[in-house]
């Protein structure tokens, strides 16, 4: 039976995909799977057992990434599974930084006990008067499965949308409307755009992007949207911009003390992919993978280690599935194991990632398999051997 902790709430959707094989467990140190939202790992210790991680959602800044993949453990991501809700949020988030929605709101609320309010209403509203989205310029930062859906959503709403993403996929270059145009550079944006969005992960070259330079490059009262992390915006640099009137509104998804703080900055609790559909849908892909994986040793969207699909292992034969450095001298190694324990190799997939690889050898099932995999585990490099059967 294989035990699976979830971390956090996730969708019954998902969980209820588990087959009669998997349980689900409360001690995280005995599991073969974790399921996570947005628990924060970086402290946690990981048990011997640990094969994988799977995010519900498409940030992985809550989980150590380079410790997991050292320790073997494969983490999974869903893009896309939830791109949709975080688009539609933004379309609101345009609105609510365009036209005075949230202060109408509260002046409702405060007026709630007066018996003439619509009355009242009518000579009120004129401070809460804003502007229309259709004809303003939008800049997109990042056009991945997010960003492309907010670009394209935007094009329909009759805005004239730049889109800046030097890492842009094929297939999501492909997905773009035509209409939006090319950003070259970060600076075409800032200079160009009344409202701008950003959509990219929380790594080292993109935490603290949005300084005290970028905000100066960009249109005086600039409407500005965060719904990617909150560790990407300088808060020093926004709250001064919005102090000054450069930034006109920060709508962001990220409550923290520093924004809660800031002078028309509006705040939400995180609410992107806070959708039934979203939460359904990140749920039954991160256990869809993460069953693949600990099932066939298949890796669908993984962000430690690389890609690889797998054919179904053939009668007589077992699978050794190699987690390991991406280092020709340990690949070479590990095959000197095998040839010395006598393992007969009937094919093999390599893959590579960045510092890391996978090296999966469908052999003829015999007696020195385990001890081989035992082998091939004791050396450097190698950071984690399992037998599939
Ligand atoms: C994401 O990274 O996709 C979101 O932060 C998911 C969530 O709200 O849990």
């Amino acid at each position: 039976m294989r035990h699976i902790h979830c971390l956090n709430n996730i969708s019954a959707k998902g969980t209820e995909l588990l087959t009669d094989a998997y349980t689900l467990s409360d001690d995280a140190l005995t599991a073969e799977g974790i399921l996570v939202r947005s628990a924060a790992m970086h402290d946690m210790e990981f048990g011997e057992d640990l094969l994988a991680i799977a995010r519900a959602g498409a940030g992985v800044n809550n989980i150590p990434l380079e410790r997991c993949a050292k320790e073997g453990i494969v983490v999974f991501n869903t893009p896309g599974a939830n791109a949709n809700a975080v688009k539609e949020l933004v379309l609101c988030a345009l609105l609510l930084g365009s036209r005075g929605i949230v202060d109408g709101i509260s002046w409702c609320k405060d007026n709630a006990d007066d018996e003439t309010i619509a009355k009242s209403a009518e000579k009120a509203k004129k401070a809460f008067a804003g502007r229309e989205i259709a004809g303003k310029r939008l800049g997109v930062i990042g056009l991945g499965a997010i960003g492309a859906l907010v670009a394209n959503a935007a094009i329909d709403l009759g805005m004239d949308v730049y889109g800046y993403d030097p890492y842009v996929s094929v297939g999501a270059a492909w997905r773009l409307n035509p209409a939006v145009r090319h950003a070259p550079e970060l600076a075409d944006i800032f200079a160009n755009c009344d409202y701008i969005t950003i959509h990219v992960p929380a790594l080292p070259n993109t935490i603290g992007m949005i300084d005290d330079d970028a905000i100066a490059q960009m249109q005086d009262g600039v409407v500005f949207l965060n719904f990617s992390r909150d560790t990407l915006v300088n808060n020093d640099a926004m709250a001064a911009g919005l102090a000054s009137g450069k930034v006109g509104a920060y709508i962001t998804d990220f409550a923290t003390p520093e924004v809660m703080r800031m002078e028309h900055a509006i705040v939400l609790p995180h609410l992107g992919a806070s959708t039934e559909e979203a939460e359904d849908n990140c749920a039954k892909m991160a256990v869809r993978q993460m069953m693949a994986y600990l099932e066939t040793g298949a890796i669908v969207n993984s962000v430690n280690f690389p890609a690889c699909t797998l054919g179904a292992l053939a009668a007589g034969c077992a699978r050794i599935a190699v987690l390991r450095a991406n280092d020709a001298e340990v690949l070479g190694r590990a095959e000197l194991v095998l040839r010395d324990q006598g393992i007969t190799v009937q094919s093999s997939v390599d893959v590579t990632r960045g510092d890391t690889a996978y090296t999966v050898y469908d052999v003829t099932d015999a007696d020195t398999v385990d001890s081989a995999a035992q082998a091939l585990s004791d050396w450097d490099g190698i950071y984690k051997v399992r037998v599939i059967r």
